[in-house]
């Protein structure tokens, strides 16, 4: 396996998007990371995109994305691993470099979910979810992650409060983020009394519905050393499992396994462990995903995620800064952009990039924490500075 360079980032700004199709998203990011790459063409372009189909009618974005970005006849895959699609279409892309098969890749996420009203939003997502019992019986992704939620408030202990608290972080970090799509902060307070979603999760503890794309052009270290970047970017691990798409069938509700295997896979390639890790961009779809995420990554132990976003050691200026973009409940979840874009953060970091005010203080070695549906499948990759 040859060593894999991030060499080109490039994202919009995300959120409701009335005046662009999901060609026009696609194509903006894929353009900006080729203009920041200085490559104009590339061997094969891997798009994560959960649902254009039930979102926007438009399927077979393989052929649309080297079209739209006129790349044609470079080939394009598209990949679906419900909102980890990104994370996962970025892996595809690694392992393609880093066997030989491909020199110089694009990796793009899209999603454009706001062309439908919230019902036909909500059942889109629901597609990830088990139909035959799950969804059957009526419950949405809120009402997954609010049975979560309950369990690990029952096990451990973990508060309302707590949850609350990783909204307040993220929506303070994303509020230096100009590509975010709430930038506005938010208090306990206003978490705690936001609307009701689905006992205990209000509106305020849910990643929203978000129209947006990513993407970051790859090649293989050797060509990145001749290009004259500023600080090249390694790909030092990746990581991917599945669990249960039924929750029930789980042996612990509380814990996100996938994630836990996908980042033993990435840390053993790396040769690193959770405390060599600066900072983390993780998938806080809703507030107690990211708590039990830093869980299962070994940020912090079995029920002690949420004390320890309390206690500030997931803050901006805590021992592991967690989503310094704002995360997805502040930037945005346009679910099949979100494990790329995670990638754009991590490079942004590594590079001293990261706008003034988020910007850490040690990146060198980040954590991208990518996952479908509620965990059924979590893909994890490790980027260090060179
Ligand atoms: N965070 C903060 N504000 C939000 C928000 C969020 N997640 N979602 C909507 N808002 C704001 C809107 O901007 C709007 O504000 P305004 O009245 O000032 O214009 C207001 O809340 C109502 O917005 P609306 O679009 O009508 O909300 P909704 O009730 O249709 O949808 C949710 C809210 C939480 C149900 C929806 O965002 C949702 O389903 N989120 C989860 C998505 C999901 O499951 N993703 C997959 C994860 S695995």
């Amino acid at each position: 396996m040859r060593e894999v360079a991030v060499i080109g980032i490039g994202m919009n700004k995300w959120g409701e998007i009335w005046e662009h199709c999901i060609r026009d998203l696609l194509v903006e990011s894929a353009l900006m990371a080729l203009d920041d790459a200085g490559v104009d063409k590339v061997d094969a372009m891997y798009i994560g995109c959960m649902s254009s189909g039930l979102f926007c009618d438009q399927e077979h974005l393989g052929s649309i994305g080297p079209d739209m970005a006129g790349l044609c006849p470079t080939p394009g895959i598209r990949i679906e691993s419900a909102c980890a699609s990104g994370g996962l279409a970025f892996r595809t892309g690694y392992l393609h470099v880093a066997s030989g098969i491909a020199d110089t890749v694009m990796v793009t996420g899209v999603e454009k979910m706001t062309d439908v009203d919230g019902g036909k939003a909500t059942f889109a997502l629901a597609t990830a979810a088990e139909q035959e019992y799950e969804v059957y019986n009526g419950v949405t992704f809120p009402g997954l992650y609010a049975i979560m939620a309950n369990h690990h408030m029952n096990k451990y202990g973990t508060t309302r409060d707590h949850l609350a608290q990783v909204a307040v972080k993220n929506h303070y970090n994303g509020s230096m983020n100009p590509l975010a799509q709430f930038r506005m902060k938010v208090t306990v307070d206003q978490v705690k009394n936001a609307v009701m979603v689905s006992d205990p999760l209000t509106l305020l503890d849910c990643s929203p519905i978000t129209d947006g794309s990513a993407a970051v052009i790859l090649c293989s270290m050797d060509k990145a050393k001749t290009l004259n970047k500023k600080r090249l970017v390694k790909i030092a691990g990746s990581g991917h499992a599945s669990d249960t798409i039924q929750l029930a069938h789980r042996e612990d509700l509380s814990f996100l396994k996938s994630t836990a295997v996908a980042a033993e896979e990435a840390f053993k390639m790396a040769g690193r462990k959770p405390s060599d890790i600066d900072f983390a961009e993780v998938h806080d779809c809703f507030t107690i995903a990211e708590i039990m995420v830093i869980e299962a990554l070994g940020f912090a132990d079995k029920g002690k995620g949420g004390p320890a976003t309390a206690d500030g050691k997931t803050a901006l200026d805590g021992e592991i800064p967690i989503n310094a973009s704002g995360g997805l409940k502040s930037k945005g979840h346009p679910v099949g952009a979100t494990g790329v874009a995670q990638i754009v953060e991590l490079t942004k970091q590594i590079r001293g990039e990261a706008d003034d005010g988020r910007q850490l203080k040690k990146a060198d070695v980040g954590l991208a924490q990518n996952m479908g549906g509620s965990g059924a499948s979590s893909v994890v990759h490790i980027l260090e500075g060179v």
